[in-house]
């Protein structure tokens, strides 16, 4: 059952003898931050009074008048200026903890009204090394369509993967113009990312050189607006302070492009090779663009190109997505919407939704500052064309309610051109959703960078996470080993391996997971192999010491659930703890809210330290009698029920010994 929604469509009648509007007031119903308040408490009383124009206090004695939670909680009390202090029941709690113990679902009932979500994520352009952005969105992504499901939703993951873009132009120009043939053919993915990584090289270099004039006319116009600014002496000084910032930090940033010019430049002067190959191909970029155009065009040889690559990509994604242990149930890709961009195009034209503008046909939406341009002056169409082609798609043959786009917060201009364009399109019904996230940031706080440094490849940041995790598990095992005297570790070669592999790539999605999404966060080794704190690490280890009580006590888990109505809750720390489980489904509905993980990651966390109070308040194996032993380990079993199943929603693997 969830409670905080069934208290809120309790507090949502009672309510609604007030105002005519209880939802948002019903929704300030919240767990209470301290426990000595009882379970959960509503602030809703103080603004409603505002409204009203009467005492909150009085307010909140007409609300707990009206409020018919009897068979539920305690009698509820006002505290303070208005505040309502609800505590459950213990013998409602504890019947409803012993149903859960017999409830596969832990709780979770069926949906009144399922929905049909489509999640897109991961969706990394192939053929371009994969970023730790595409981790973040593969990471969050898997774990709502997970989530979701569990929830009772209906989900269908698409991959959107970027296999039409003009990243092919620059491969088959660098295909045809660099190849290593005998590189190819050993390893042909990374060849061909190194021909991108060239060809982009080459062009940002002769774009570095034609914009070096102007980045240096700019920065020299900017720093005598700064000099000017000071040497004013008429300027109000708070007024002075105000703009002398603002062009400082307009100085900075010419000064930026400028260095960051100057290093695509001296990059490739200094390396004759790199010098000699841009000096051949002074316009390598249009003549990438040319490739793309072809490759769009139909043309033979670059669709024969084309379809060499992409298989050969996708199988080194799926490399990937096995190792990290992901599956789509769609990966239909940009490409599979190319035959109906120029219907789409049409559509919008007819509709009188798009028009001309500098030769481009463009939607222009009120409230956005550019248009959602749908065909370049070339003729291409565009990134936002193939949207709208996979939103018709997923709205007619997928049947979609909501879609989400988990897709990194600096595409929200993007996506929030692109919802409004669909809407006056005519998909208003549908909800979309751009789930955004922040960036990932080294401890230098600069965007994340792998050891080797060069790029953020997904591969050997897998491999950086296993490495630092083996470390971690040959100190423990070693040191097991001498505490114990033992002549061997108990792990071998083998194992320790695999132990290293679901503590590596657990605690990097756990990492990723237990942040708000939208925040930047630092991400750090230490802190992500951590055994105390947040942490992947500190999760597994309290789930492998449930396991380990069952395992000393030689309890049979299955046939121990057989026992219904033992679980008996005396002690606070038990009451707590029962508590706390019955909140899972209300932790799987906080996430689906606003589609946040970290609202279950939180739930997880909070349950283990919980469970760490319960310990030691309560024996369990060496309980004072049958009877209480039962209730404890029943507890314990349900407790560890939840964390392996909140932990699987999330993605994660678990090792059977740690
Ligand atoms: N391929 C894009 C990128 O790597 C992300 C695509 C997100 N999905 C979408 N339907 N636009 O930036």
């Amino acid at each position: 059952m969830n409670i905080l929604a069934e208290l809120r469509a309790r507090f949502t009648a009672a309510l609604a003898t007030l105002t005519d509007d209880p939802g948002p007031f019903a929704a300030m119903v919240r767990p209470a931050q301290d426990a000595k308040f009882g379970d959960f408490q509503a602030n809703c009383a103080m603004p409603l009074a505002k409204q009203l124009g009467k005492p909150p206090r009085d307010v909140a004695q007409e609300i707990v008048a009206a409020l018919k939670v009897a068979d539920l909680c305690a009698p509820a009390e006002v505290a303070g200026p208005g505040f309502i202090n609800l505590r459950l029941r213990d013998d409602w709690l504890q019947s409803t903890v012993n149903r859960t113990v017999g409830d596969g679902q832990l709780g979770v009932e069926p949906l009144a009204q399922p929905r049909r979500y489509v999640v897109d994520f991961s969706s990394p352009n192939v053929a371009k090394p994969m970023h730790v952005g595409h981790l973040r969105s593969t990471v969050i992504g898997d774990a709502l369509v997970r989530i979701l499901r569990a929830l009772g939703h209906s989900v269908v993951s698409d991959n959107h993967i970027g296999d039409w873009g003009t990243q092919f132009g620059m491969i088959i120009y660098g295909y045809k113009h660099f190849l290593d043939a005998a590189a190819y053919k050993r390893a042909p993915v990374a060849e061909l990312a190194r021909l991108y990584r060239l060809v982009n090289t080459l062009s940002e270099y002769h774009e570095a050189r034609n914009a070096l004039p102007e980045l240096e006319a700019t920065l020299a116009t900017r720093q005598k607006a700064v000099v000017d600014c000071e040497s004013q002496a008429d300027l109000d000084p708070k007024q002075k302070k105000k703009q002398l910032k603002k062009l400082r930090s307009d100085f900075t940033a010419a000064e930026d492009n400028l260095t960051s010019a100057r290093k695509k430049i001296a990059d490739v002067e200094g390396d004759p090779q790199l010098k000699t190959a841009a000096d051949a191909h002074p316009n390598i970029a249009r003549g990438a663009r040319d490739e793309t155009a072809k490759l769009h065009a139909g043309d033979e040889e670059n669709l024969r190109l084309w379809n060499e690559f992409v298989p050969q990509c996708l199988a080194a994604l799926e490399k990937i997505y096995q190792r990290l242990e992901i599956r789509f149930d769609l990966a239909l890709g940009e490409s599979h919407y190319q035959p109906q961009l120029a219907t789409v195009v049409e559509n919008l034209k007819s509709d009188g939704l798009a028009t001309e503008s500098d030769g481009a046909l463009c939607v222009f939406v009120e409230g956005n500052k550019a248009p959602l341009i749908v065909r370049k002056t070339d003729g291409a169409f565009t990134y936002g064309t193939t949207d709208l082609a996979t939103i018709a798609y997923r709205e007619t043959e997928l049947k979609a309610d909501a879609i989400l786009y988990v897709v990194d917060a600096r595409q929200s201009e993007h996506f929030d051109l692109l919802f409004a364009t669909a809407r006056k399109w005519g998909y208003g019904d549908t909800e979309f959703k751009h789930v955004s996230f922040g960036t990932v940031m080294g401890e230098d706080g600069r965007p994340f960078k792998t050891r080797a440094g060069d790029s953020v490849g997904l591969e050997s940041l897998l491999d950086e996470a296993v490495a630092a995790a083996r470390r971690v598990v040959d100190e423990n095992d070693d040191a097991k080993r001498d505490q114990h005297d033992q002549p061997a570790p108990e792990l071998d070669e083998q194992a320790r391996q695999a132990v290293a592999e679901v503590v590596g790539i657990g605690g990097i999605k756990y990492a990723d997971l237990r942040h708000n999404r939208e925040s930047d966060y630092i991400f750090s080794w230490d802190k992500m192999l951590a055994k105390n704190g947040d942490t992947a690490t500190y999760m597994q280890y309290a789930y492998a010491r449930i396991c380990g009580i069952f395992r000393k006590g030689d309890v049979d888990r299955e046939s121990l659930r057989d026992r219904t109505d033992a679980i008996r809750l005396t002690k606070p720390a038990e009451r707590a703890l029962a508590l706390q489980l019955c909140r899972f489904p209300d932790a799987l509905a906080a996430v689906a809210e606003d589609y946040r993980p970290n609202m279950l990651t939180q739930y997880l966390f909070e349950t283990a330290n919980v469970l760490s109070t319960f310990y030691e308040q309560c024996p369990v194996l060496k309980a004072e009698d049958e009877a209480t032993r039962t209730s404890r380990l029943l507890l314990v079993d349900l407790t560890g029920r939840i964390i392996e199943h909140g932990l699987s929603l999330l993605g994660f693997p678990f090792p059977k010994q740690m």
